[in-house]
Parts: C-alpha cells; sequence; structure tokens
C-alpha cells in the first residue's frame, strides 16, 4: 500500500505527467524493464521475449485544472482538464507543480442555483495579480489534493482513476518472467480523449492489447443500474462508449479467472472510455480487451475502491498474460 500511496500523491495531470511518469520509470527499471519515453510523453516499458507481442496501457495520467486567466485582484479563473464535475468542485483544494496550493471558491450566492464552471475561481490567497503572476501562469496544471486514506477494506484518495491501475500493472509486471514480448504502457493524455495510447500501440503494433483502468459501480444508493460493484473482484471489460472487447481476449480472462480461483465480474460502462478503444483501432485493428478497478467517485478528489479488488485485478493481468 506504500507504493498505491506513493502512486496517488504524484501529481500528474493531463500534459504534465513528467513527476508521475519519474516515478513509475524508477519502479519499471528496478523490475528489469527498460524504458524510453515517446514524443507525447508516453513511458513504456519492455521485455523482450519470443511469444506474441502484448501491449498493457495503464494511463498515468489524471484529471485536473488548467489556468486561463489572472484577474486583477489575484484570483485565477480555470477550465477543466478531462472530465470535470462542476458541481462538486467548491470548497476543493488543487496544487501546482511548485507546491503552491489553491481553494476553489464560490460566492455563497452562486452555490443556492447550479454551479456554473465560469462562477468558480481558485484563490490561492494573493493579494493580487502581480502577486499571483509570481506564483503561476497562464496555462499552469493543478491536481486536486486529496490523501490516501486506508480502512479495513478500502482505500479512499484522489487519482484511484488511474493509479489503481498502474499500481495493478507494477504488480503484475513483477511476476511476468519473460516468454512473451511485453510492452507496458503508462499512457499519458487518457483523460482528454486516449490520445497517449494511440500513439503508442501504432509505434509497438500488438497482437494484443489490454487496457487496465477504473471503471464505475452500480452499488451505491440510487447508482443506475450496472452489474459491477465493490467486493465482487476484477471487471472484465465487455463493452464502454470506446470499445466492444475481442472476444478470445475475454474468455480468456474468464477462463484464467476460474482456473486460478480470482474473483471477477463482467462490466458494461455505459458512460467513458477507456485506452482500450484507441489500441483497438490503430493500424489494421488490434485484438484488445480490458480490465478494470470498480471504483465509486471517479473524477473526484475522494475516490473509493476496494483493496481486494484491485489485489484480483494485478493477479488476473497477470495469469492472463501468461495464458494469452
Ligand atoms: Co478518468
Ligand atoms: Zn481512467
Amino acid at each position: 500500500m506504500e507504493l498505491l500511496n506513493k502512486l496517488t500523491q504524484t501529481d500528474g495531470v493531463s500534459g504534465a505527467e513528467e513527476d508521475i511518469r519519474a516515478l513509475i520509470e524508477a519502479h519499471a527499471a528496478k523490475l528489469g524493464y527498460e524504458t524510453r519515453t515517446d514524443a507525447l510523453g508516453s513511458l513504456i516499458a519492455h521485455k523482450a521475449g519470443d511469444g506474441a507481442r502484448i501491449m498493457v496501457a495503464a494511463h498515468m495520467d489524471e484529471i485536473g485544472i488548467i489556468i486561463t486567466y489572472i484577474d486583477e485582484k489575484g484570483f485565477l479563473r480555470f477550465g477543466g482538464v478531462g472530465g470535470l464535475y462542476t458541481q462538486r468542485l467548491a470548497g476543493a483544494k488543487v496544487r501546482f507543480k511548485n507546491g503552491i496550493i489553491g481553494v476553489i471558491g464560490s460566492e455563497e450566492e452562486e452555490l443556492k442555483e447550479k454551479v456554473k464552471l465560469d462562477t468558480l475561481y481558485i484563490d490561492i490567497g494573493a493579494k493580487n495579480r502581480a502577486e499571483a503572476e509570481k506564483l503561476v501562469s497562464i496555462g499552469d496544471r493543478a491536481a486536486f489534493v486529496g490523501a490516501m486514506y486506508e480502512s479495513q477494506n478500502a482505500v479512499i484518495s484522489k487519482a484511484l482513476d488511474n493509479r489503481a491501475g498502474c499500481f495493478a500493472a507494477l504488480r503484475a509486471m513483477e511476476r511476468l518472467s519473460g516468454g512473451k514480448d511485453l510492452y507496458f504502457v503508462f499512457t499519458v493524455q487518457e483523460e482528454v480523449g486516449l490520445r497517449g495510447a494511440k500513439a503508442a500501440a501504432f509505434d509497438i503494433d500488438p497482437q494484443y492489447a489490454i487496457a487496465v483502468d477504473v471503471t464505475d459501480t452500480g452499488d451505491t444508493p440510487k447508482a443506475p443500474v450496472m452489474a459491477v460493484k465493490l467486493g465482487g473482484g476484477a471487471a472484465i471489460k465487455v463493452m464502454d462508449r470506446s470499445v466492444l472487447c475481442d472476444a478470445h481476449i475475454r474468455e480468456v480472462m474468464k477462463n484464467t479467472a476460474k482456473k486460478y480461483e480470482i474473483p471477477y465480474q463482467l462490466e458494461i460502462m455505459a458512460d467513458g472510455g477507456t485506452d482500450a478503444g484507441a489500441m483497438q483501432l490503430v493500424r489494421a485493428g488490434v485484438k484488445t480487451g480490458g480490465i478494470s478497478v470498480p471504483t465509486r467517485y471517479i473524477h473526484s478528489p475522494s475516490e473509493l475502491a476496494y483493496k481486494s479488488d484491485i489485489d484480483a485485478c494485478a493477479e488476473l493481468l497477470y495469469r492472463t498474460i501468461e495464458e494469452l
């Protein structure tokens, strides 16, 4: 859990992934993988082998904000990077690369109605524009602040989307001994349109691709109907808005889960896409599947997942790669 803590607490908003990349790269190198960074910034960790060429994509970017304007009083106007829930933003804290923390502010009156993004602002406590401009600039990105807490079953943290997936990928990498030609790619810019995975998949030209990410659940008090629940094990992706998964990979995943008694469930996510959708469509098409960590409150500073489900995803990923 110490590694998951480090992964969630190192920031990496889309297009500014350098800190999280450095952390993952150090870890992948320790595990004996050759690493390089491509033009978009995705980290490619490779272990050569004679077997099938397999690409695993876990996006390492996270949602956040980007400064668009600094007003004369020193308040920062901002836009969203990735899908933000505007109604949940007021009161949240954000952190810039230089460590500056700001709170997302709103006039009380605005909160009584449906909040619009352009009525919110970030307050870093600056006295005026000149002071604010010494600390931050237009285009700077900031990530949500949200420490990781652990209970008996769960972890709660910002950026479990998708550091939980990165964690599962690293755990699988640790156990894979070779044979397959393995490419673990920690992709950039997933949250703004699956961009890193697309470029990396074209480069690698894999025979099989697997995306590891989080998925919504249907188990909160008024959740829309969805078969995925916390504690139900690794979610084997059937479909999301970006992809219909390859039937062969899905069957291998199901049979592998049964063979090794790994708890699993089937995922159909109505809203949202994953790197699976991007990888499937490069060149002449790639057989693609997905393994997902069931997670509540995705894209909030307090996402919640079960430790047992994260473990099941790591185990299923490792075993599936061996079986493919
Ligand atoms: Co996301
Ligand atoms: Zn994600």
